[in-house]
């Protein structure tokens, strides 16, 4: 049987390492596609350690030539792609008042740039090899918000209304690639954990506890927690779903 392949956006840390690790593990190809070349060689021998099959890409989701280049990459040495996972992004919070216009773009270009180009270049590869699935890791700060998160919410936001238009495209070309958002809640991932070390004690701890008085389960989630979940949309056990968000946040948004 033709072994399926994945790419993985952001596939060296949290999130994207652990569907990386959940799909391996259902039998898929696992190319980890990042800045950080290193980290993801890390992961990729730390797969293959555990006899998974993985490789690595360097790509920078905000640059429509790299994209090219990780998808001809892809298309060369594995010659297919079935799923992709749009999961790279920046967590930069901030205020009306605190976000600097550079600070809005630089969100919007790696949240909302780097998906848009993930789709455009992703997806026709997927045509070619009889379609497959996109998940668009957006955040629970795509439905509901927060002071702090003016441009992430944008681009979070942005992010699922963007999946459903190229979900209804795909759908209506009948090309048999399915698109689907992602939305977390609050994981404990070097995201999270690199935010909350890097700011001001009197800001992070009430946040912190404010917060997680808002999470009903009463505790952040886990990578693997999301990991386990990508790999539903993954598979074609969702085959009939397509433009759907599914949320995983310990009843955040309930
Ligand atoms: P993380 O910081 O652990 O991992 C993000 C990865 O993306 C890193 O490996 C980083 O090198 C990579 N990356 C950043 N900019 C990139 C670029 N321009 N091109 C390629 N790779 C790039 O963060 P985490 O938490 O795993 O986040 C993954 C996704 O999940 C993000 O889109 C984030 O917004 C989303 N998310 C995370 C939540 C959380 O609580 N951790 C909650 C909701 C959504």
């Amino acid at each position: 049987m033709t072994q399926k392949v994945a790419l993985i956006t952001g596939g060296a840390s949290g999130i994207g390492l652990a569907a990386a690790e959940a799909l391996a593990k259902a039998g898929l190809h696992v190319v980890l596609a990042d800045v950080q070349t290193d980290a993801a060689q890390a992961a990729v021998d730390k797969l293959h350690s555990q006899q998974l099959s993985a490789s690595a890409v360097e790509l920078d989701v905000t640059c429509e030539e790299n994209w090219k280049a990780a998808i001809e990459t892809v298309e060369r040495d594995q010659g297919r792609l079935d799923v992709l996972v749009n999961n790279a992004g920046i967590g930069e919070g901030g205020t009306l008042e605190s976000t600097s216009l550079n600070r809005f773009n630089r969100v919007m270009a790696v949240n909302v740039n780097g998906v848009f180009l993930g789709c455009k270049y992703g997806i026709p590869l997927m045509e070619r090899s009889g379609g497959g699935s996109v998940i668009n890791v957006s955040s629970i700060f795509g439905i509901v918000s927060d002071q702090l998160m003016v441009a992430y919410s944008a681009s979070k936001g942005a992010v699922r209304t963007m999946t459903k238009s190229i979900a209804l495209d795909c759908a209506t070309r009948n090309n048999g690639v399915r698109v689907n958002s992602l939305h977390p809640g609050f994981i404990e991932t070097p995201m999270v954990v690199g935010a909350a070390a890097a700011a001001p004690a009197e800001i992070i701890e009430p946040y912190t506890a404010r917060t997680l008085g808002q999470v009903p389960v009463g505790r952040f989630g886990q990578p693997d927690e999301l990991g386990d979940v990508i790999a539903f949309p993954a598979s074609d056990a969702s085959r009939f779903m397509t433009g759907s968000e599914v949320t995983v946040d310990g009843g955040f948004t309930a």
